[in-house]
């Protein structure tokens, strides 16, 4: 049973004479930090009473008067102005945990009306390498997508992979122009993000070259405007303060843009061969954008060299999904529907929701200045089009209750435009949902980058965990085989990486620290997939048949106040888990856990098991260890980490 689900809704009940809106109310009925206050608290009896003009202890004494909780808890306690203390009776709180100790769900209870979610998670553009910021939606999407599944929802993961963008057009011009023979036959797909770098960094610089003088004239006004501001700043008046920051922020990121434009004219300029390239392709980026436009033309060699690239880009993906264990129900890239663009835009103009403007076709929502443009002046349609076709698709053929996206704080933007977009066109029963995330940080708190100054590829980085988790597991475990050691280096490299995104509130920024991540104490993966196998330990040290003993029909016991905090958290698992769901947010469960491991060594450092003499208090203590190990197993599982039964 999820007792905090089921003593909300006896609240509930109990609240219907004093509200009619007891929802709110309930809502704080919480479980406690601290078992003095009892199991669980309520609050709700403050505002309750200030709304009835009555003295909280009162209305706080009416409400347990009509609190129907006798078979489940001591009786409710008053406590300050008006705080409802609950604690559960200790011979129920054994009782569930018996039947929990049995559960193979483990107290997760299935949703009763189960909906269909699309998750759209991962979705890199293909052919540029995956990086740290697809890492974030991959590991937060999948971790989702298992709970909602293990919700009981009927879930499909959808890989919307960028396929179709300006990318392409780059590579087929720096296939056409500068590729290595050799080098494309051995590793096709490096030798194409090498092409991409490469068209990349000659536009930049045709681009850099051109703007340059400008920025540089613009130093001496700027330079200008300071000097009056600083001259005009006057200790009685606030904005001239404010005006001279201004002027002088804006000083200082020119001068910044100016010395990354000059490192990367400087790239180029300080090699003789980049040079050379450079000059001999002035108008790069305008004729990459011609590949791209012949491409969506339908240019037969422009979509036979697409043909070849995509299979290749998506394989070297895969590699990466396989060692996060992630499969996707469906990779619908942005390739695929491109055939519906023209009907989209047609269905816009029908419903008279778009209008041309600039030569483009717009779609204008209240409150926002930009434009949701669905089809550029030139004909091309774009990322937004294909988002209101992946967005029919989803509604019409997939039934989608909820549709998820799982990308980037920085697109909030695109997402609130599309989503109220596609509520016009009559799309408003489905939940749209952009699950954003921030940004993870290097050090010096600046989007993490590796040594050479690239954005990290994201296999070099799951290699360096792994072997930096080989180097612990070494430490620690020296009497394991060396291929052990190597599995199990896997499981804790991978882990470490997935734990420490998800851990994190998603929204925030975080910076990557290697050796925080691997910390064998604290709230890491690695801490607790080290407390899942010391329990498995004690079982295997006490020869335990584990099956037979979930099926014995035992008693729990709690005897001591450690064996109860224990019991009382393990049924929380199922409200950890419910909880993910309200909001996306896996680091409610993390954090579950982390508090789980934590429990059971305060459990175990207190109580004996193997060593107890009492044959009842050691099963029901056995018992307790196994469900605690299922329960850490369970819970990593579902964010997408594994486990080792002896590390
Ligand atoms: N390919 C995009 C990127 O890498 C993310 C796509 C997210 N999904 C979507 N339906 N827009 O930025």
């Amino acid at each position: 049973m999820n007792l905090l689900a089921e003593l909300r809704s006896r609240l509930h009940r109990a609240l219907e004479t004093f509200t009619d809106a007891p929802d709110s109310f309930v809502e704080m009925l919480k479980p406690t930090a601290d078992g003095k206050f009892g199991d669980f608290q309520a609050n709700c009896a403050m505002p309750l009473a200030k709304q009835h003009k009555q003295m909280p202890r009162d209305l706080a004494l009416a409400l347990i008067a009509k609190l129907d909780v006798a078979d489940l808890c001591e009786p409710p306690e008053i406590a300050g102005p008006g705080f409802i203390n609950l604690k559960i009776k200790t011979e129920r709180l054994a009782a569930e945990t018996a039947a929990l100790c049995r559960d193979e769900r483990l107290g997760v209870v299935p949703v009763t009306t189960p909906r269909t979610y699309v998750v759209d998670y991962s979705s890199p553009n293909v052919a540029k390498p995956m990086h740290v910021g697809h890492l974030r939606s991959t590991v937060i999407g999948h971790a989702l997508y298992r709970i909602l599944k293990f919700l009981g929802h009927n879930v499909l993961s959808d890989n919307h992979v960028g396929d179709w963008g300006t990318q392409f057009g780059m590579i087929i011009y720096g296939y056409k122009n500068f590729r290595d023979d050799a080098a494309y036959q051995q590793a096709p797909v490096a030798e194409l993000a090498r092409l991409y770098r490469l068209v990349n960094q000659l536009s930049d610089y045709h681009e850099l070259v051109a703007k340059l003088p400008g920025l540089l004239l613009q130093i001496p006004l700027k330079e200008q405007a300071v000097a009056s501001a600083r001259a005009a700043v006057s200790p009685t008046e606030k904005d001239s303060a404010r005006v001279l920051k201004r002027a002088e922020q804006d000083l200082e990121a020119s001068r910044e843009e100016i010395k990354s434009a000059q490192k990367k004219i400087g790239e180029v300029e300080s090699s003789p061969p980049l040079k050379a390239l450079a000059d001999a392709h002035p108008q790069i980026a305008e004729l990459a954008r011609k590949e791209t436009a012949k491409l969506h033309a339908g240019d037969v060699e422009n979509k036979r060299l697409w043909d070849e690239f995509v299979p290749q880009c998506l394989q070297a993906l895969e590699s990466v999904y396989q060692r996060f264990g992630v499969k996707f129900d469906l990779t619908l890239g942005e390739s695929w529907y491109n055939p519906m663009l023209a009907g989209i835009v047609d269905e816009l103009k029908r419903q008279h929701l778009a209008v041309t403007s600039n030569g483009a076709t717009c779609v204008f929502i209240d409150g926002n200045d930009a434009p949701f443009i669905v089809q550029k002046a030139d004909g091309a349609f774009t990322y937004a089009t294909t988002d209101l076709a992946t967005i029919r698709h989803r509604v019409e053929n997939l039934r989608a209750d909820a549709s998820l996206y799982v990308v980037d704080s920085r697109q909030g933007e695109h997402f609130q435009l599309l989503f109220a977009t596609a509520r016009k066109m009559g799309y408003d029963k489905t939940e749209f949902r952009h699950v954003s995330f921030g940004t993870v940080l290097g050090e010096d708190r600046r989007p993490f980058k590796t040594r050479s100054g690239d954005t990290v590829g994201l296999e070099s980085l799951l290699d360096e965990a792994v072997a930096n988790a080989r180097k612990i597991v070494d430490e620690n475990s020296p009497h394991l085989s060396d291929a052990d050691r190597g599995r199990i280096a896997e499981l804790v490299g991978i882990g470490a990486i997935i734990y420490v995104d998800l851990h994190h509130n998603r929204d925030s920024d975080y910076v990557f620290n290697w050796e925080k991540m691997l910390a064998t104490t604290g709230d890491t993966a690695t801490y607790i997939q080290y407390a899942y196998a010391r329990v498995c330990g004690i079982l295997r040290k006490g020869e335990v048949d584990a099956v037979a003993l979930r099926q014995g029909q035992h008693a729990i016991l709690l005897s001591t106040p450690q064996e109860r905090v224990l019991a009382l958290q393990l049924n929380r698992f199922g409200q950890a888990v419910a909880e993910v769901a309200v909001d996306y947010r896996p680091n409610l469960l993390t954090q579950y856990l982390f508090e789980t491991a934590n429990v059971f060594a305060q459990f175990y450092g207190s109580c004996n098991v193997l060593k107890e003499s009492d044959e009842a208090l050691r099963t029901s203590r056995l018992l307790l260890c196994d469900a605690t190990a299922r329960v850490l197993k369970q819970g990593l599982d579902l964010l997408g980490i594994g486990v080792a039964d002896q590390m």
